[in-house]
């Protein structure tokens, strides 16, 4: 029998990384945990450690490190710890390693994704601000390395799935008319257009399907999260935006659909449950069990559809201006929004405020090209930096 596959979970401490250790629990023969990385939460991140025993573990500087070697020798185990980016980077390139789960919430997660990349691992795709902010770059770096990307997204992975066989082997996206890209609409969905200015960051985060981390919680609420993924749709799937449609779709069943010239309209659903996507992706082009209940359509009854409404959703206005604009402007949107969705989490500004600051970040700084990452980091600093001055000007 051949050896398990060596799995880095980059962000293991988050609602991605936690699913993705669950699926590969579930397949000990198949996967081994070869490092994982936290931030904050260095407290799950020892006791994951003591769970999976992996090789390495990366957390963000020295003090931390010292502090869960410590931990890590007194529990008896030999995982040795990393500090920082370029840990993150060693990991996520070492060339023992299989496929890396690239789940890093924000920008933070651009260099250890791509340095996977250039190394030709296999990718588990979660942290998309790292292709919206350097798509053309990213897209390059994957032809020329010959790495695998799969989506872990469960709107990308869907389409992933319904997208025609050559797909899959970096062939062509021919005969694809149209994806269409579901969204739930989030907790805000009906919330009268009045009240929004009085929502807090709790409310925000209490989606009504899926259970995720607090930034990307907030993105669904506003939909910058569906912005973020139109322009993951357009690198992933070589389509235009014009070709990308959003439709709300409550029940978060179907997950996203793939609309073929031929009139054929492929979709794929499931409950709404990350560690399916996940172990798609993991076990890719087999399947794995999940730990995923089955779908039962007839307690679901229904599926219902409505198009977005663009007063109550300026932020996927914004994103699909950026989608259009291309060059340095998605880096800047997805930037602006950091700083705007941080704000808003630490009660600094009203939920409405998260489209106008990003809105004038946009206005403000004009679309330049960007030939390498320099320019991408500089784009996206341009864009922090203009959003702090919109916080000091309101006193925030
Ligand atoms: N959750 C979902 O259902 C879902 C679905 C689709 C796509 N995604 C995408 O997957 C990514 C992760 O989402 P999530 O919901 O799992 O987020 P999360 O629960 O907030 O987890 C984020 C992970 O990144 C780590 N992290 C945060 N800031 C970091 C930094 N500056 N440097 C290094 N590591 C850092 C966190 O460490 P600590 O926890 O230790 O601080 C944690 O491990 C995001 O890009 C999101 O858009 C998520």
């Amino acid at each position: 029998m051949s050896r398990p596959q060596q799995i880095t979970v980059l962000g293991a401490t988050g609602s991605i990384g936690l699913s993705t250790l669950d699926v590969i629990a579930r397949h000990p023969a198949r996967y081994q945990v070869f490092a994982l990385s936290g931030f904050t939460r260095l407290s799950e991140l020892l006791a994951l450690c003591v769970r999976h025993s992996p090789r390495f573990a990366v957390v963000p500087e020295a003090g931390a490190a010292r502090r869960l070697q410590d931990d890590l020798l007194a529990a008896g185990l030999s995982t040795r710890v990393l500090v920082g980016e370029e840990g993150l980077c060693q990991v996520a390139s070492d060339p023992e390693v299989d496929a890396v789960m690239a789940a890093i919430v924000g920008a933070a997660g651009l260099r250890p994704t791509l340095a996977a990349v250039e190394a030709g691992k296999k990718i588990l795709l979660a942290n998309k601000e790292a292709l919206v902010m350097s798509g053309a770059l990213f897209m390059q770096a994957v032809r020329k390395s010959g790495s695998v990307l799969l989506p872990i997204d469960s709107e990308h992975n869907a389409i992933f799935q319904c997208m025609p066989l050559d797909f899959s082997r970096g062939l062509s996206n021919v005969g694809v008319r149209r994806i269409l890209l579901t969204a739930s609409g989030g907790p805000f969905r009906q919330t009268p257009l009045a009240e929004l200015a009085h929502v807090s960051p709790e409310q925000a985060c209490a989606h009504p399907n899926w259970s995720m981390g607090r930034k990307i919680s907030v993105d669904s609420a506003s939909m910058m999260n569906k912005g973020l993924e139109l322009i993951e749709a357009c690198w992933l799937f070589d389509a235009k935006p014009s070709q990308v449609e959003v439709v709300i779709h409550p029940q978060s069943v179907i997950h996203s659909l793939v609309d073929y010239i031929d009139g054929s309209v492929l979709a794929q659903l499931g409950n709404p449950d990350m560690r399916t996507p996940i172990a798609n992706a993991l076990a890719w082009p087999e399947r794995i069990d999940s730990g995923v209940a089955p779908l039962d359509l007839f307690a679901i009854a229904r599926l219902d559809f409505q198009t977005p409404d663009e007063e109550r959703f300026p932020c996927l206005r914004l994103a699909r201006q950026a989608a259009e604009a291309s060059n340095s402007a998605p880096a800047m949107l997805n930037a602006a929004n950091e700083v705007a969705v941080t704000a808003f989490l630490d009660g600094r500004v009203r939920y409405p405020e998260i489209a106008s600051i990003i809105e004038e970040v946009l206005n403000l700084e004009a679309v330049v090209a960007v030939d390498d990452l320099e320019a991408v980091f500089i784009a996206d600093a341009k864009a922090r930096q203009l959003a702090g001055q919109w916080l000091s000007r309101h006193g925030r």
